[in-house]
């Protein structure tokens, strides 16, 4: 099978560094460029990472000394390509701008960044969800006045447990929903070495999560009319975000409200048996089973599941009737793998075995 050429744009970066592991030994994927800012530009990618290597894996050996580019020579880029990963450090406009160039230059972009996510014909897609929002892509061509460039946005990381959590559950009438995560540092780019005041300590803000955690599952859950994607107006959701002293995984304490009755049994058995676009197409990152219930009282807990399934998997546990809300639940994934670069990998498989790559 030939493979797709890739990019990846922020190649440097945490988001990058995981892009780089999890693209190394692709099945239909073949990394053929990296980039990141001019800083990085003309350096080997060991090099250029240098102390910053995040990873507990060396930097995959195919890719230690390709020579990186510079993000902003679009047309260069886009010409070794066939389409690019993007996670960059950048003010939002100049990140909207930069990925419009590359989707301009006839080069899809499936992006990490917040920028894109609240525009209305850029698809915002979790493959278990809403893998039929792809189909606003030949609009957004359209506006775009592009044949095969385009742009996907991957939702905050965040939303990544609780969004699936809930899904199997929406057609009960879902009316209120009430999240607080406690969130890993590798989110804000950190580790324990670069970030040594959080050890023994807790963040209780993290600028903008708790907007992107109440509005993105709206779009998510939203539906496609005429040229854009509409938001859905219910459930209500409300969330708290805090950073906690983890180096990988984020964990969330969720209460849900709905209509409808559901025992407790039915919600776990929806759960274990929920199956998605990703892995009815089995595509190749799709963890085998989404959601991952356990019975334990004091599961699921970071350093026994973060790894699930290659991190693409959601854990979940302690589910129980509330007295203010219908259910609770405690949730977590992996952050960096199926809150960033993994369901990235995930959704890019996805635009490729439904045709938009081609
Ligand atoms: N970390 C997560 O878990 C997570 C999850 C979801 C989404 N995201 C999003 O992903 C993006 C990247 O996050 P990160 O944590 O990987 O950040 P990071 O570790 O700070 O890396 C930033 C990357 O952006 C590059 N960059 C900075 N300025 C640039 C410029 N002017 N032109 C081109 N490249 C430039 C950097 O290149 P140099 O090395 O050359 O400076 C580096 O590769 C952000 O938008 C973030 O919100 C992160």
């Amino acid at each position: 099978m030939k493979k797709y050429k890739v990019g990846i744009i922020g190649a440097t970066g945490m988001v990058g560094q995981r892009f780089s592991l999890l693209l190394a030994d692709h099945p239909w994927f073949e990394v053929t460029t990296l980039a990141a800012s001019a800083r990085s530009a003309g350096k080997k990618y060991k090099d250029a990472v240098g102390e910053r290597w995040a990873m507990t894996s060396p930097i995959p050996e195919k890719l230690a000394d390709m020579v990186i580019l510079d993000a902003s020579n679009v047309e260069e880029v886009a010409s070794n390509v066939d389409f690019v990963f993007c996670a960059v450090d950048m003010k939002k406009d100049e990140i909207r701008a930069l990925e419009e160039k590359y989707a301009k230059a006839e080069c899809p972009v499936i992006s990490n960044n917040s920028a894109h996510r609240s525009t209305p014909d850029v698809p915002m897609i979790i493959p278990e969800i809403n893998a039929d929002h792809a189909k606003i892509i030949p609009a957004q061509k359209k506006r775009l006045g592009t044949k095969r460039g385009f742009i996907a946005v991957k939702s905050n990381c965040s939303l990544q447990s609780y969004v699936p959590a809930i899904h199997p559950l929406m057609d009960l009438g879902v009316t209120k929903v009430l999240a607080c995560t406690y969130q890993a540092i590798s989110g804000a780019g950190k580790t324990f070495k670069s970030w040594p005041d959080i050890v023994d300590n807790i963040v209780p803000y993290i600028g903008g999560e708790e907007e992107k955690s109440e509005q993105e599952p709206l779009k998510i859950w939203g539906k496609i009319e005429g040229d854009k994607i509409v938001n859905t107006q219910t459930p209500s959701i409300t969330s708290q975000c805090i950073r906690v002293p983890i180096s990988d995984g984020h964990t969330a304490a969720v209460f849900v409200s709905f209509e409808k009755e559901c025992s407790l049994d039915e919600i776990i058995s929806r759960w274990e048996n929920y199956k998605g676009r990703a892995q009815e197409l089995n595509l190749p990152s799709a963890p085998k089973q989404f959601l991952h219930y356990f019975t334990e009282p004091d599961r699921p807990q970071i350093k026994t599941e973060r790894n699930l399934e290659n991190g693409m998997a959601v854990s979940i546990g302690r589910l129980r009737e509330d007295s203010q809300y219908t259910i609770k639940f405690v949730c977590m994934s992996h952050n960096t793998l199926r809150g960033a670069a993994g369901g990235a990998v995930l959704m890019a498989e996805l635009l490729c075995a439904e045709g938009y790559m081609d």
